[in-house]
Formats: C-alpha cells, structure tokens, sequence
C-alpha cells in the first residue's frame, strides 16, 4: 500500500512549478468528443484521474495519443459507441461529462449513474435537469443515465444550485443544440471559463462564462483546435497553504494570480506575506499563524477544494477559528486524522471550530479523500517528528508528482510502498 513518510519541521523555500489544472482538463477532455477531427490539448496534468478519463475516452473508440506526459492528440471520429463503462465512472466521476458531450455531437448518451464519494452525496438532477429542458428524454435504466434527442433546442435554463458540473454539462450539449441557450446562475469557477473558451476554439458560440449568466448559439459543426489548459489553482494554493504553515518562502510558478484572489486574502488575514507577479505568487511567513473565520463559496468566494488546507493552518495558529463549509455535507473528516497529531476541533453540523495549538506531533494518519489528503502532509511537514500518510491514492488523483515538488522546497517526504521501506527511512532522517 502506497504511503507518504514525511519528517516535519523544514521551512518550505524556493520555487514550484504549478500543473495544468484537473478540473478544467476533465471537462475540456470530454468536449474533444463533440468534433470529428484531431485536437490538440497540452498542459494536461499527469494525474490519475486524468488518466483514468482518458482510458474512458478510449474504451467508446476514442483515438488517444498520448505525444508527451503533458499532451494528447484526441479524435474522435471512430467512436465505437456512446455508452461508458461502470468502471469508467467508479474510478472517475467525471466521466459524467461525457454525458453532456455526446448528447450534444450524438443526441444520446448512456453513462452509469456516478456514486456519491468521501465528500458528500453528490446528486446529478441538475445536469439532467438541463438534458431534459433541452428536449433530451433521460431516463435511468439499470444504474445508467440513458439520453437521447431527435433534436437538442435551446432553452432558458436556470440552476437551483451553483453548480460546476451542471454548468459545465449542460454547456456542452446546448453548444450543439439548435438554436439559443441561456444557462442562469451558473457556476464561475476559472474552470467553466477555460471550458467554454476551448468549445470557442472549435467554433462554438458561447458567451458570459465566468459570470453567472452564460448564452449559448448552437452550431452544427465543431472543429479541431489546439488548446492548453490553465494553471491548477488549487494545486496552487495547496502550496501556498504549505508555505505557510512550515513558515517558509515559496515562489509558485505558473499561475494566474486573478484565480488565487480569495486564497491569497486569507493567507493575507492569517499573518503571511503575499506579493503577486505575472504569472506567479510569493508566499512568505515568518511568524505563527493568526486564527480567523472563512467560509467556502462558489468562486470567486472561498474554495471549497481549499477548505481542508486552511483548516489545518489554522489548527496551528492563535486563537479559535471557523471554518464552515457550504457546499459539501462531509468535508470535515480530516479533522478526526489531525487529531491524531494533537490538532482540536469540534465539528457541528456543516461548521468546525478550531482551537489553534502550538505544536502539532508525527503520527500515522489516512487520507480520507483528495483535498484532505493533501492537507494532511501539510500537517506533516508543518509537524514535530514523522508522520505517515496512507491511501495516499486519493493524493495522487489529483496532484503531480507531489512528493517530488515538495522535496524541491526541501521537504522530508518519500513515497514509500511497505511498512519497511517506511522504518528504513524514519531511521534515516532521524
Ligand atoms: C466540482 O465538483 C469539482 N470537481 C470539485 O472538486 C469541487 O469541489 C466542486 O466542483 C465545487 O467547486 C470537478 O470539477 C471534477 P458542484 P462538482 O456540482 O461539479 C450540489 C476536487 O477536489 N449539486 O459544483 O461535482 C452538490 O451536491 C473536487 O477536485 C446538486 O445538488 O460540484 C454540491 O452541494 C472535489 N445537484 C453543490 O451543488 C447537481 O446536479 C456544488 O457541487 C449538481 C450539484
């Protein structure tokens, strides 16, 4: 089982380089689908769950070619069939996307109804909401989503919920459907934008993503393009949660600064130093942590993906904070693993009340999901002594080459595959 031994106490410093962002490779990934000819998407990250979609991709006949770690040619003109495995969907819910784009190339689609995960139950009606509002007949048959439309006509949609994957859904089928689409209160994360902007690029008419209100020409016809996909803005403020909390000083390199804005305040309220240049951001702390209040929002409120990162800064600054969480019903499971390492922390309802402590110690301790996972070796490395990080599988779905960045900022971390190699490296660094 594949682990992170980590032996805390090293300031993070230098430079990171920041990866092409997941969730907007996800979406971007199953929009290659809706054209016929090859398309060219670089900066993708390599990550599991980018992998994994790509596998998806090519088990319905789809051409993948990967050229380098980053790049990938797609065609998609020999798709074999529109319906996608359970395995597909078990491994990566977002293959869910896939729903929205072949309905709108194909006018139908089948997709296994996705589970919920560690984070909360996770419901579709949305997405299917806007399917059918669309002219799509979805029905559920045998734990799969089966769409279809004679003819896919725009509509006037509005979300009851922010929602990412709904947004980013509904935008992909109503880009091919006749006529206008108005998608209102949509989600605006930099993700939806980097999605309508690749679906531009292959000669869509998407206008107002980023805002809350996003109107749609259909078009018939989709074409290739070559796209590279924008800097992980979580992955980004992972880091500067990390450089904060190790008090240290770290250049993160390839971002967009816009995307970091409500990361880069909290870290302003919690004591640090943050200074923004063109493409990257410097985060500085020198002294320990001030506790605050934050609460998690559609963007360009607080993230919800940044929400287990913060938490564990603020378990070791002053004071009582609070943490809610607004979106998710169970988000706060990482609290029960800190604890493990002296962290305090009363969860009620969707709220956390944190009481900072100086010291956090090494424990052993599990990843209850991607995000948390990460937060958790930021505990680590912030830590006294060693901390071992299991079902580190989550981690790696969604960031590169984790342990390697962080030792690149003089981290003590290993990834190691057995309770010995873990043993042999503790006596080590010890
Ligand atoms: C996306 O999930 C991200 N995943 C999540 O990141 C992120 O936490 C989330 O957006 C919020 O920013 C990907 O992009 C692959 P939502 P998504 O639909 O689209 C409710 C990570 O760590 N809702 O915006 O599934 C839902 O229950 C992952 O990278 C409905 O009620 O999130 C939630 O309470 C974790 N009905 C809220 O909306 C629906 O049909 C927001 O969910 C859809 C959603």
């Amino acid at each position: 089982m594949e682990q992170y031994i980590i032996k805390g106490g090293n300031p993070l410093v230098g430079e990171v380089e920041i990866s092409g962002a997941k969730n907007a490779a996800l979406g971007i990934l199953a929009a290659a689908v809706m054209t016929d000819d090859t398309v060219l998407i670089t900066n993708l990250p390599d990550v599991r769950d980018i992998n994994v979609m790509l596998d998806a991709m090519s088990e319905i006949g789809v051409k993948v070619e990967r050229i380098s770690r980053h790049e990938a040619l797609i065609t998609s003109s020999s798709i074999s069939g529109v319906s996608v495995s359970y395995e597909s969907i078990k491994k990566i819910r977002a293959s869910y996307y896939l729903l929205g784009a072949l309905l709108g190339k194909y006018k139908r689609a089948e997709v296994p109804l996705p589970g919920g995960c560690n984070i909360g139950s996770r419901p579709i009606d949305l997405h299917l909401k806007g399917f059918k509002a669309l002219g799509a007949s979805v029905t559920i048959r045998n734990g799969a989503i089966c769409a279809e439309a004679q003819h896919l006509r725009g509509s006037h949609i509005y979300l009851d919920t922010v929602s990412v994957g709904a947004t980013i859904n509904i935008m992909m089928a109503a880009a091919m459907a006749d006529g206008r689409t108005i998608i209102e209160n949509c989600a605006r994360e930099p993700h939806v934008v980097d999605v309508a902007n690749f679906l531009n690029s292959m000669g869509a008419n998407i206008k107002g993503a980023g805002t809350d209100v996003i109107r749609i020409r259909g078009v018939e016809h989709l074409h290739s393009t070559e796209y590279s996909i924008i800097p992980d803005q979580i992955e980004a403020g992972t880091f500067m949660f990390a450089a904060a909390a190790t008090k240290g000083d770290v250049m993160v390199k390839n971002v967009i600064p816009k995307h970091l804005e409500a990361t880069s305040a909290k870290l302003m309220e919690i004591g640090c130093e943050v200074e923004e240049f063109d493409s990257s951001v410097r985060v500085v702390s020198t002294r320990r942590l001030q506790g605050t209040n934050v609460k998690t929002l559609p963007y360009p409120g607080y993230p919800t993906d940044m929400q287990p990162q913060i938490g564990v800064a603020l378990s070791l600054a002053t004071g009582t904070s609070i943490v809610t969480e607004s979106i998710f019903e169970n988000r706060f499971k990482y609290l029960d693993e800190l604890a493990r390492m002296g962290g305090q922390a009363k969860v009620e309802g969707n709220t956390a009340i944190i009481t900072g402590v100086e010291t956090l110690t090494g424990a052993r301790v599990s990843a209850p999901d991607l995000r948390a996972g990460a937060a958790l070796v930021i505990a680590g490395l912030a830590a006294e002594g060693i901390t071992i990080v299991d079902d580190i599988r989550y981690i790696q779905r969604g960031y590169e080459c984790f342990d390697e960045k962080l030792r690149g900022l003089g981290a003590e971390i290993r990834q190691v595959d057995s309770v010995r190699e873990a043993q042999k490296y503790a006596w080590r660094v010890s």
